[in-house]
């Protein structure tokens, strides 16, 4: 926290920007973009084309190596440090970077507990009258099974704390709530550990909920509140919403779902309770608030809390974003979205971000095949629209190749006048880039589009 309330921003910020995926290449294109902007320094682990834009940082940047960190910060005049991800905000690091000369955009490791935690993201909602789908938490397995046993209807049960997106178990039936419990809380008959380690020491389970999902998120500076346009995300590996649920395969935005009535809802009745109610805990939320909506019969409720952009909502949002992020970015964090001159700006067009996978993903994976077809994928772009391919995991090897790093690799983001158009654009993109075991959905929009027609 700045010792100064009310800093006033620098002509040209040097900005290190923390992470090495898909939401930061985004973010790192954008920053590039400020006229703002002194240096951008990047995690000297970050994928490919981050490292194409930034300059890497000398120190690694990890908790241990803290101290360093903040003496390199020092020495290198950083104005602004960005975190990304968010399993070095729930572990503290924004508290640990923000110095009287240095803001930190991305919240407290006291607020990001609305996403390391699930268990009391819930009783945050709860105390605030946030609409949230019914649950209660565990911390020991025979009552989990339990009530796990006894949800006729079907249930959710989730690891409380951080699973890569990948901790939530959607259950239709008793017996497979029971095995997910049996997962994540380990079985001592069978001698298995749980799957998610101590992130699913804690579980909860809840009310399975029907309807479209939505991704609210908002630019949150203690004070103010800036709503983004809606996205919406695809969580599950297959086309038609089958399998796993992943990190995220794709993402729209903005989405018909949102009327300006439920938009004005969802920040009256959702987003401000839900800060006013960690103001009441004596924590201060700043950064991006992400809510992760289900539009039921009964209005919108909260599937859960993320205190950061989403992967991969925050590419389509920054592929239409227009004006100066890093001017956003700063007022965010020093608490002053107020003194922006202009307000936030979207292009009219409907951006479609499509994510390339390793085979395997959201399981186990192979890394290290050679990557090709970018140029070609943008090149698929008509006039008046544009193809970004940004990177998801990437990185360079010896040979000097673009190969693949992670389980999604690359996202191709399209920007066309219309959905329908948007997502055309961004699987024809998709379609060019290879590598191999190379999968992506070609049905990303799809949901929303059959709804509607
Ligand atoms: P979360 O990480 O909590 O957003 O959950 C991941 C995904 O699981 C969501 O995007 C939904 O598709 C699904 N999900 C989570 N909670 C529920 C719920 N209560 N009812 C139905 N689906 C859910
Ligand atoms: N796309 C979902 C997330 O970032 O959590």
């Amino acid at each position: 926290m700045p010792a100064n309330p009310r800093p006033t921003m620098p002509e040209r910020v040097n900005v290190l920007l923390i992470g090495g995926g898909g939401r930061e290449h985004a973010l790192a294109r954008q920053i590039k973009q400020s006229s703002r902007l002194g240096r951008l320094w990047v995690d000297s682990t970050a994928n490919a084309a981050i490292l194409a834009i930034g300059t890497p940082c000398t120190e690694p940047i990890s908790k241990p190596a803290m101290f360093r960190l903040n003496s390199w910060c020092d020495k290198e005049e950083i104005g602004l440090v960005v975190i990304g991800p968010e399993a070095p905000l729930a572990d503290g690091w924004a508290d640990d970077l923000a110095t009287e000369n240095r803001l930190v955009f991305g919240p407290s490791k006291a607020a990001a507990r609305i996403e390391a935690d699930k268990g009391w993201a819930k009783e945050i909602m709860r105390s605030a009258s946030v609409p949230s789908a019914e649950g209660r938490t565990f911390k020991d397995r025979a009552p989990a099974i339990a009530y796990a046993m006894s949800r006729e209807e079907g249930c959710v049960v989730k690891a409380s704390g951080l699973a890569a997106g990948k901790g939530v178990f959607v259950c239709p039936t008793p017996e497979e709530a029971v095995a997910a419990v049996q997962m994540m809380m380990g079985d001592p008959e069978r001698r298995t550990q749980g799957c998610f380690g101590a992130a699913g020491d804690t579980i909860v389970i809840e009310e399975l909920l029907q309807g479209q999902e939505m991704s609210v998120l908002a630019f949150v500076d203690g004070r103010s509140i800036w709503v983004l346009d809606p996205c919406q995300d695809h969580k599950q590996v297959g086309e038609g919403d089958v399998g796993p649920n992943t990190g995220g395969m794709g993402a729209y935005c903005p989405t018909p779902l949102a009327t300006p009535e439920l938009m004005s809802r969802i920040e009256r009745d959702i987003l401000v309770p839900t800060i006013d109610g960690l103001r009441r805990e004596g924590i201060i939320f700043r950064g991006v608030l992400y809510a992760g909506l289900m539009l039921t019969a009964g209005g919108p409720k909260v599937l859960e809390y993320n205190c950061r952009f989403g992967d991969p909502e925050c590419q389509p949002l920054m592929a239409r974003l227009q004006g100066d992020l890093l001017e956003v970015l700063w007022a965010t964090a020093a608490g002053q979205l107020d003194e922006l001159e202009s307000g936030l700006e979207f292009d009219p067009r409907t951006a479609c971000c499509v994510v390339l996978c390793s085979a395997g993903y959201p399981g186990s994976i192979t890394k290290g095949h050679p990557i090709t077809g970018i140029e070609a994928a943008e090149a698929e772009a008509g006039p008046g629209e544009a193809v970004i391919v940004f990177h998801s995991g990437t990185t360079v090897d010896s040979r000097d190749r673009v190969v693949s790093a992670g389980g999604r690799v690359i996202s191709v983001t399209a920007l066309a006048a219309d959905l329908t158009s948007a997502q055309d654009l961004a699987n024809r993109a998709a379609a060019k880039i290879e590598f191999a075991g190379a999968f992506f959905r070609r049905d990303i929009g799809s949901r929303v589009m059959n709804s509607i027609s």
